[in-house]
């Protein structure tokens, strides 16, 4: 059989108007953002903000940042980068728990905000950022990078035009298994810890893509000792009749692929399901094949593009993740976790019966 063609698809290289970025967190995720943003022809590393000072010039030296503020005499390191007047947007990179603190200073400071998924730690959180976003004429996106991805893409364009027909069944699991480190936010209920807020989020946007918005989700998770899920499996029903099913887990190693079945074929990632190295298709009355795609860096480049395009094009929001997408997406994650008993300590409310 012929190798499969390769689709290396740059980010637009189109250039315009520099964006200053702000970096709030000098952790694993914020230097493999932060080295895939340095690709930017358009993109300036203003400032980057950590806890501590040592972290804070690290970083800031290791990327070629203008600024480096961390916390002291009063005040977060955060807070310094917010009121630096040379930063347009801040791209926060902290745990979920500090995510809405974060997001909605910054707006309430005038700046855009590309934030870490998940948006914020519930529905009501996201849509409170959503409405300061909005009031202020600001950008606002969480940062699903999967979908601003070639092959994310290219399987939207396979499922719109119809070559796998009506899609009726989606199956999609995301799981890795850390070893327990309860100082690691992967397992700290205080940080957000567990699998479903970390993880949840990349399965359901390929549902939401494929299926829209469900009718209704069920839900079972297993919590640890710490209160924090381990796993989990949502289905998601459709008022049209098809169903998508989802794992997550903190405690297998899984495939990490999503499979979309339809009434005339199916296609199949290959691949981790957040960048799909391969798309495989196959049509009811056509013969299989498989479609691949190399990405740039380490992947961010198209969805940090994309906050360029936006910010260059004066829009407050991406029409390929929205602050209500965000909303959407977080008031499924609520209802999952209503129904799997899973609680934090941030949560407002008392435990449901
Ligand atoms: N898009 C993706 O593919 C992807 C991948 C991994 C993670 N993420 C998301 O990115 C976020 C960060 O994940 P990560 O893996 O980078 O985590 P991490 O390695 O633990 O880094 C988080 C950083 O946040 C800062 N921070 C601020 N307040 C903190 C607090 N109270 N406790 C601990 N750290 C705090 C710390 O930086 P300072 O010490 O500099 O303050 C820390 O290094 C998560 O929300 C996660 O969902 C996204």
């Amino acid at each position: 059989m012929l190798p499969a063609p390769v689709s290396t698809i740059a980010p637009s290289t189109a250039t315009g108007r520099p964006i200053r970025w702000g970096v709030v967190a000098t952790g694993s995720i914020a230097a493999r953002v932060v080295h895939d943003l340095a690709l930017l022809d358009d993109a300036v590393l203003q400032a980057v903000s950590s806890r501590t000072e040592a972290s804070a010039r690290a970083f800031g030296l290791r990327f070629g940042f203008a600024s480096a503020y961390f916390d002291g005499e009063g005040s977060t390191g955060y807070e310094r980068l917010l009121a630096d007047p040379a930063v347009d947007v801040v791209y926060i990179a902290t745990p979920h728990a500090q995510h809405h603190a974060v997001a909605l200073a910054a707006l309430a400071a005038g700046k855009h905000v590309l934030c870490e998924k998940p948006l914020a730690m519930d529905a009501g959180q996201a849509a409170e950022l959503a409405v300061l976003a909005a009031e202020r004429g600001l950008f606002l996106m969480e940062a699903v990078w999967t979908r601003f991805l070639p092959s994310f893409r290219r399987a939207s364009t396979i499922l719109r035009s119809g070559e796998i027909g009506q899609p009726r069944w989606l199956q999609a699991d995301l799981g890795f298994a850390p070893p327990f480190d309860p100082a690691s936010r992967t397992w700290d209920p205080a940080a957000g810890g567990g699998a479903l807020l970390n993880l949840a989020v990349y399965p359901l946007t390929w549902a939401l893509a494929a299926l829209g918005k469900p009718s209704s989700v069920s839900a079972q998770g297993l919590l640890t000792p710490e209160g924090i899920d381990l796993q989990n499996a949502l289905t998601l029903s459709y008022s049209s009749g098809a169903h998508a099913q989802l794992t997550t887990s903190i405690g297998a190693h899984c495939p990490s692929v999503v499979t979309i079945s339809g009434t005339d074929g199916w296609l199949r990632s290959s691949g981790p399901l957040f960048n799909p190295g391969e798309l495989v298709i196959q049509p009811r009355q056509g013969t299989l094949r498989t479609e691949r795609f190399e990405v740039f860096g380490n992947g961010f480049s198209y969805e940090l593009r994309e906050v360029t395009r936006c910010l260059q094009e004066g829009l407050t929001e991406s029409p390929f993740m929205t602050p209500s997408e965000s909303v959407r997406m977080m008031e499924l994650l609520d209802e999952a976790r209503r129904q799997m008993g899973l609680r934090y300590p941030s949560d407002s409310d008392p435990v449901p019966a």
